[in-house]
This record gives C-alpha cells, sequence and structure tokens, in this order.
C-alpha cells in the first residue's frame, strides 16, 4: 500500500495557545506573540494517554501478558480494516439522522418529574420561570463512564461471535439497512467486529480517560449537589436502543458525577460510523424546554476501534480521541434538538429569540445573486466569535450544514465557512476544537469554558464579509481557495501541500452551488457548497500534510523541506517553475512570520518574495497564524448556571435513517 500522506489531527495546532479569560483581556497583549510549542495542549492532554497505552502494551508484550490483555488475535486472526493506508476515512457524523428519529417522550405529569424547586417556578407560566441561579458550586465536569454492559458482554446488540445474528437500531422500522443481511435490520456480525476484553480495555482504560481528561480541562458545570439521581418516567429508561439504564441510576443514584456515558460496542448500521454519542437524560420542562443533559450514551463501532490494538499508532489514536470528543459534543449539547433550550449566560434566562434560526440568504454566481434558505447559530458568542474571526462585523450568524438536510437547522458548522474544525460533520486528519464551539457551548448557558484550551481557526480567518457569503473567483482568491481548473496549492491554512480539485458534473448544480459559468462545473466537496478549495487527498500528486511528521520520509532535501506539527506550506518559484514547500516556520516577539528555507531563516512579510539559494518564497498575504487572537468567551465566574439537579429524560428510540441527499455523480476531472 502507499504511503498516507495525511497527518493526524495532532500536529495541526498552528499557534499557540493564549491563556486568557475574558475577564482578562489585558493578558492577551503579553502573550500575543506566540510560538507553536505551547499550542497543543489538547494535544499534550491526549499523547500523555497514549504514551500510558503504548508504554502498557510494550511492558505486557515483554511479560508475555500481552496475548490476554490486549491482542485480539485468539477470536479474530488477522484485521481487516479498510482504514485509508492506516487513518480513519472521512466519514459522515450520523447524529442528526438519528436525532431525527428519537422522539422525546414528554412526562405525563411534569409534577412528579421535576425537583420541587423547578416546580415551583415553572408553576409560574412566565417567562423568567428558568431564571438561573448565580454561584453555585462551579467546577471542571466530571463525567462519569458506565461501562458495565460493555463488560458483561450481553448487549443484545453486541457481536461476540462471527456469524451471529444481530439487530441494529430498532429493527429496521424506517431505517435503510443497506448493510443488514436480512430483513429487519438483521445483521450477521463479521471476524472484525468482534467484542474481545482487549477492545473492552482499550475503550475503558486508554480511549474513555482521555475523553475525561480533555473536556475537563475546558469544560465547567454548575456541579451537581449530592448525588446525580436521573428521573426518567420512560417505560424502559433505555439509554440507546436495548441499552436499559440499572435502576439505582433513578433510586439512590451515583456520586461525584455531573454526567453519565453509557458505553457500547455495537456495530453500527452505516460501515462508515465510527461513533455515536446521544444524549439521553435531560430535565424536560413545559414547551419542550430542556435541561442540561445529564445522561449519554457513546457506541464504539469495533470495526474502527481494533486496528489500534493490533498497530499502536500515535497519529491514528489521537483521530480516534478526536472522533470521540466530537460525538461526546454532540451529547452534552452541540445537537439540534437543545437550540431552542439554550439559556442565554450573561442573563441565565431564555433568549428572546431561537438562537438557531432559518433565514433567506443571498449566494452569489456567475448570473447573480440567488436565493436560499439557510440555517445558522445566533447567539451571543457564537456572533462575537464569527464578526471578528472574518473581520465582517455585520455577520448576524454562523451558518450549519446544509448538506444531507436543507433548511433545516443541523448539528455541524458550515463546512464552506468553517472548513478545519472537530464539530464538522465530515471528519478529516486536521480537526481543532476552536473557540467557536467553544462559543456555542458557552451560549448553552450550561457550561464555562476555560479559553487556555481553544485551538486557533485558521480557515476563513479576517478574510472579510464578501468571503463569508460565498464563493466567487474575487472573493475567494486568497491562497487555497479557488481556481478555475485543477490546481496544486497549498491548503487554505497551508497545513499541507493540497489539490483545487474542479470536476465535471453529468447534471447542472442547484442554482445557488454553481461558482463557474458552466453550471455542470463546480468543486468536489458538496458539503462545502461546491466551492472549489484545496484539499489534501491521501496518494493524489504531490498531496502530503505538512504537519504530519512522518511525512518527513519525503522531505525534498534540495528545498530543506521539513515536515512536522510547526511545518506549514508555503508556495515559491525556482528555476521558472512554480510549487509548494512545507518548510518549518517560527513567529517573532512582534508577530512576523519566519520560515526555515534551507537553513537559513528568512522573514516573511505579506506579498514579500525573500529568495535563499535560487528558492524564491512567495510569502502570504492572508495568513495570521502570527498573530492569533483567542477571541474572548465569558470565563469561569463570569456565568450565571443553572442549578437543576437531575431530572428526566425521554428517550423513545425509533431510528429512522434519513436518505441523504442523492448527489450527483461525477465522470471528469477538469
Ligand atoms: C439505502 O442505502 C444504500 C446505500 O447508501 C443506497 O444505495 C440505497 O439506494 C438505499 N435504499 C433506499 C431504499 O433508500
Ligand atoms: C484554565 O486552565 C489552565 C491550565 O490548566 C489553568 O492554569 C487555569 O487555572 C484554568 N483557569 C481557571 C479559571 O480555572
Ligand atoms: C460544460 O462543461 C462540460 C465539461 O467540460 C462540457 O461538456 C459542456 O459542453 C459545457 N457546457 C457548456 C454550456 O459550455
Ligand atoms: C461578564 O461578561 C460580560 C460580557 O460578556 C460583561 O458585560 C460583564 O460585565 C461580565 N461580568 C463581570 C462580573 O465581570
Ligand atoms: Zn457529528
Amino acid at each position: 500500500m502507499k504511503r498516507y500522506s495525511s497527518s493526524s489531527s495532532s500536529n495541526s495546532r498552528p499557534v499557540s495557545v493564549l491563556c486568557v479569560l475574558a475577564l482578562l483581556l489585558a493578558i492577551v497583549a503579553a502573550h500575543s506573540h506566540v510560538t507553536d510549542q505551547s499550542s497543543e495542549i489538547i494535544d499534550h492532554i491526549i499523547s500523555k494517554n497514549y504514551l500510558k497505552f503504548a508504554r502498557h502494551v510494550d511492558e505486557l508484550k515483554s511479560s508475555g501478558e500481552f496475548e490476554q490483555m490486549f491482542d485480539s488475535s485468539s477470536s479474530d486472526g488477522s484485521i481487516d480494516v479498510q482504514l485509508v493506508d492506516g487513518h480513519l476515512p472521512g466519514y459522515d457524523c450520523q447524529h442528526d439522522n438519528i436525532m431525527q428519529t428519537r422522539k422525546i417522550v414528554k412526562p405525563k405529569d411534569n409534577k412528579d418529574m421535576l425537583p420541587r424547586k423547578h416546580y415551583d417556578r415553572l408553576n409560574k407560566q412566565h417567562d423568567d420561570e428558568l431564571v438561573q441561579e448565580t454561584n453555585a458550586n462551579v467546577g471542571p465536569i466530571r463525567i462519569n463512564f458506565d461501562t458495565t454492559f460493555l463488560h458483561s458482554k450481553k448487549d443484545p446488540m453486541g457481536c461476540y461471535s462471527t456469524g451471529q445474528k444481530v439487530t441494529f437500531g430498532n429493527g429496521g422500522r424506517g431505517i435503510n439497512c443497506s448493510l443488514a443481511s436480512e430483513p429487519n435490520c438483521i445483521y450477521t456480525c463479521q471476524a472484525n467486529e468482534i467484542f474481545t476484553d482487549a477492545l473492552g480495555n482499550l475503550i475503558e482504560q486508554v480511549i474513555l480517560p482521555t475523553i475525561r481528561d480533555v473536556f475537563s480541562a475546558f469544560l465547567s458545570v454548575n456541579r451537581v449537589d449530592g448525588n446525580l439521581v436521573l428521573t426518567d418516567t420512560y417505560a424502559d429508561r433505555e439509554c440507546d436502543n436495548n441499552y436499559r439504564i440499572p435502576d439505582y441510576y433513578f433510586e439512590k443514584g451515583i456520586a461525584n458525577t455531573d454526567i453519565v456515558m453509557f458505553i457500547t460496542a455495537r456495530p453500527t448500521f452505516s460501515s462508515a460510523t465510527i461513533a455515536t454519542a446521544l444524549a439521553c437524560s435531560f430535565p424536560i420542562y413545559n414547551n419542550n424546554f430542556f435541561g442540561r443533559p445529564y445522561a449519554a450514551g457513546i457506541n464504539f463501532n469495533p470495526y474502527y476501534f481494533k486496528p489500534l490494538l493490533n498497530n499502536p499508532n500515535q497519529f491514528l489514536f489521537k483521530e480516534y480521541i478526536r472522533v470521540g470528543l466530537h460525538e461526546a459534543t454532540h451529547a452534552l449539547g452541540f445537537s439540534r434538538i437543545f437550540y431552542d433550550s439554550f439559556l442565554n449566560p450573561s442573563t441565565g434566562q431564555k433568549y428572546g429569540y431561537s438562537p438557531s434560526y432559518s433565514f433567506t440568504d443571498s449566494a452569489p454566481t456567475p448570473s447573480g445573486p440567488v436565493s436560499v434558505t439557510r440555517s445558522g447559530i445566533r447567539t451571543p458568542n457564537v456572533v462575537n466569535f464569527v464578526r471578528e474571526h472574518y473581520d465582517c462585523a455585520s455577520l448576524q450568524h454562523q451558518l450549519l450544514e446544509d448538506a444531507g438536510g436543507q433548511g433545516t437547522a443541523g448539528s455541524h458548522w458550515e463546512k464552506r465557512t468553517v472548513g478545519e474544525e472537530y464539530m464538522l460533520g465530515y471528519v478529516q486528519p486536521v480537526f481543532p476544537i476552536t473557540g467557536l464551539t467553544l462559543a456555542l457551548l458557552a451560549d448553552s448557558g450550561w457550561y464555562a469554558i476555560n479559553n487556555t484550551y481553544v485551538e486557533p481557526l485558521m480557515w476563513g480567518r479576517k478574510l472579510g464579509c464578501s468571503w463569508f457569503a460565498g464563493c466567487t473567483a474575487t472573493s475567494w482568491s486568497a491562497t487555497g481557495y479557488f481556481a478555475n481548473s485543477i490546481k496544486d496549492s497549498c491548503t487554505p491554512t497551508r497545513v499541507g501541500k493540497g489539490t483545487v480539485r474542479v470536476y465535471s458534473y453529468d447534471k447542472d448544480l442547484a442554482p445557488e452551488y454553481r461558482h463557474f459559468d458552466n453550471a455542470t462545473i463546480g468543486g468536489a466537496d458538496y458539503a462545502a457548497d461546491y466551492c472549489p478549495y484545496s484539499d489534501v487527498t491521501p496518494n493524489f500528486r504531490q498531496n502530503a500534510y505538512c504537519v504530519d511528521e512522518a511525512n518527513q520520509r519525503i522531505a525534498s532535501k534540495s528545498i530543506g523541506e521539513y515536515y512536522g506539527s510547526d511545518s506549514r506550506c508555503f508556495e515559491y518559484t525556482s528555476l521558472g517553475s512554480s510549487s509548494q514547500a512545507c518548510w518549518k516556520y517560527q513567529c517573532t516577539a512582534d508577530k512576523k512570520l519566519q520560515i526555515l528555507v534551507k537553513s537559513t531563516w528568512v522573514t516573511c512579510l505579506p506579498g514579500s518574495s525573500p529568495t535563499v539559494d535560487g528558492i524564491a518564497v512567495q510569502c502570504p498575504k492572508n495568513f495570521y497564524i502570527c498573530d492569533f487572537n483567542v477571541i474572548p468567551i465569558p470565563g469561569l465566574g463570569n456565568l450565571t448556571m443553572p442549578v437543576d439537579s437531575a431530572s428526566s429524560v425521554s428517550s423513545s428510540a425509533t431510528l429512522i435513517l434519513l436518505s441523504l441527499l442523492s448527489l450527483f455523480s461525477l465522470f471528469i476531472l477538469i
């Protein structure tokens, strides 16, 4: 197999992270010249856990205990997972499809369900009834993982032997079970999906603690006072299909917990689904107004997680962890079912408007503007973030992804405007946890954010209102964003050498997706509204992630290339021809970009072209890696937090997989 040029998400933290809270803006100035090394705080947490895992595997191997502890070969033989050269394939998050079909069952009698305090308040029938109480017991979120179902090996939907028949979801009522072998979503377990103790140990001892460490680093909640007791009147008390929550959660409850996550490792009805997570217990007030999630289910598809056991690999590990963080973030509240239940953190009350909304947008096309219905998030910290990030003071929202369900508010950011972030619906190797998603979590009113852990969003940074409005050759003229035909280029965020892929489709694109005179021509990525941009495609032309140190093997010595977390892609010309190179960069104290070309550090002022040994570097004009500022989100101590103790849920579990938009097939690359 050819080498994979893609990196882990890991190495992608371009700039440093600034330690600053909203109340301490002054600190920004003091820290704003930063270099790469302090930028990987989340990665450090992940790496620490990876190293523990790798050491543990080594010890077990040398003591001969590996087989029994981790090796899954006893039940599997070889593991044949279709990773793309050792990395996760891009995948479509199924969260929205699954949520679409979950009917929230409102308890018959709220009075019995809500803690007394709520009941008294809710009874008043005024809009300000849900006023939060200030200065509660705020602290880092305590996530408790319940893995008993995992280890019991009695999950009716888990695979314990090859050839065993299991049911997907709710047994096929409305689901497109294209993977199933028999009607009603009956599926035959394959060898590489068998749950083993080794897989259970990996999930329980490594994956889950890492997810917990990362969230407790940047998320705080108003902690549950005393035991977390779930009060659920839903008859089956299920968290996911066939996952019955043990009775003691509804009786005595559990101590030191702000949210409990029930873990399973079942095959999923979409082969590309690596993990899924759903909130399954949260207070339900009148008018379908919900409180913060207190319980969630997370499923890890064994098919994807087993390769990690056979081949511990740090990059792959980081990708998996970030997929887990993505899914868990849905469960914490980044889900369309929760938007209308968000509480304004600065008042502690309901927003006076719907936090997510649909509106008529105007898409620029070669034949003039076209009206299109879009949806977006318009809460204060999100709006503040987008105005500063894109340098466009008139922005009213951040867009939500429309691919896969037009006009409906989904649970992912729009790929065209957000590009590279961990809450996109299509996961790729570089997916930072940025201030945008943290702003949304803050705007739920349920969480306080420690901004120390913000990873920079580089996509679209400071490119202005017209860039945000839509892609045209002019508005998207910055490096990496637009080309009329297939073209090699640094990617927009310069994490890699990529290619702008422009396709000719077999029919006209929808009017709002036309960016060329010829209506059949469009960019390769429908999630990005067919806007052409440069991305890194494995095994394609010279594509490679600069941030993946494993690529050092292909570094060109003649131009002094370097691959690693502090490398970025730059265009250059030499001997009359133009190309891209991965070079190490650093930032000076006065925020100037410097690049190490061969063994010379050159200062790269925007638009200049310093020359080293006949290599003329084209210094980027719109690349703000050296003056990244954390966009403040009110942090700890400046939030009113809800004081709900755990309350009820309702989860019904009718899964109907929406049929995805039928996509155009493509036939030529132009
Ligand atoms: C079910 O999904 C498969 C694969 O995505 C697709 O080819 C098929 O047309 C779908 N069937 C229906 C009835 O939607
Ligand atoms: C935020 O996290 C940093 C790094 O762990 C820590 O030093 C700081 O005290 C935290 N801030 C607050 C307000 O807890
Ligand atoms: C659009 O482009 C396709 C593919 O290059 C070509 O076959 C077709 O004739 C073009 N249509 C027009 C109207 O130019
Ligand atoms: C909290 O932040 C808001 C801005 O988001 C600010 O107006 C307010 O003064 C802050 N509260 C405190 C106590 O500083
Ligand atoms: Zn998702």
